[in-house]
């Protein structure tokens, strides 16, 4: 049984992890527009520098939950058969072991350089302007995907998306595009189609089961039952 999970911003909320939307429509005070377009990091580069760097050190006190666990232990089950596309730039599904994953906004703990294209590994703050570590030119921004830009390893998502028979969105508000199709995409290739939201979410054709609630509940108890029927 194929399986695609998308994940949002609210499969990490449980871990301290503020989502985009929910609040005061502010992300940690800003307006995304202020710090998530590349004009923004033309404009201003050292708030957005700032701002990424403070996102990047807080994602690192904090730990994933059992939510991203169920996720990982899913993957053991699954092996394969499991991908999960997310939408989050934390570690947390990885920290939790997952190992099939695709981060199609990116990562904080990389940098991009915009001279050679580079994505090497990154922990410390770009603020201070370091130097690349392939090609030496210090022109490293954020390795994560800004509005207007377009998104990582599409095909393969896409490809996932068609050919499951099972697609789960858990914890986002389906605002954004390309994920926000993907429910459409899957429904209109025979998949069953699942969410797992604090509050259920508004897509294009609604999905075959809708269940509100914390992921951090939901989650593990979807698992249960996905690895209760396959053994069955
Ligand atoms: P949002 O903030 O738009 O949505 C978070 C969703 O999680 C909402 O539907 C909440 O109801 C739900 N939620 C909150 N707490 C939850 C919990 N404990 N358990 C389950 N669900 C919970 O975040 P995303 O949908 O991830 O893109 O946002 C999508 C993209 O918009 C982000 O990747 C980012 C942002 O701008 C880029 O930066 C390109």
């Amino acid at each position: 049984m194929r399986i695609v999970v998308l994940t949002g911003a609210g499969i990490s909320a449980e871990s301290g992890v503020p989502t985009f939307r929910d609040a005061d429509g502010l992300w940690e005070g800003h307006r995304i527009e202020d710090v998530a377009t590349p004009e923004a990091f033309e404009r201003d580069p050292a708030t957005v520098q700032a701002f990424y760097d403070a996102r990047r050190r807080a994602v690192a006190s904090v730990a994933p939950h059992v939510a991203h666990r169920a996720l990982a232990r899913l993957e053991g089950a699954l092996g394969d058969e499991l991908l999960v596309v997310t939408q989050n730039v934390d570690d947390l599904h990885e920290r939790a072991g997952s190992r099939n994953l695709v981060h199609m906004h990116g990562e904080l703990r990389r940098a991009l350089c915009t001279a050679c294209g580079a994505r090497p590994r990154w922990d410390a703050d770009l603020a201070p302007r370091p130097p690349c570590p392939v090609c030496g030119e210090r022109m490293l921004r954020p390795d994560v995907v800004w509005f207007g830009e377009m998104p990582y390893e599409l095909d393969r998502i896409e490809q996932a998306v068609v050919a499951c028979d099972v697609f789960v969105s858990i914890g986002t508000s389906g605002a954004v595009y390309p994920a926000a199709g993907y429910v459409a995409l899957a429904a209109a290739f025979g998949a069953r189609t699942v969410e797992l939201n604090l509050v259920p979410s508004d897509p294009m054709i609604p999905f075959d089961d809708a269940r509100a609630g914390r992921a951090g509940e939901l989650v593990p108890v979807w698992v249960d039952e996905v690895i209760a029927a396959r053994s069955s």
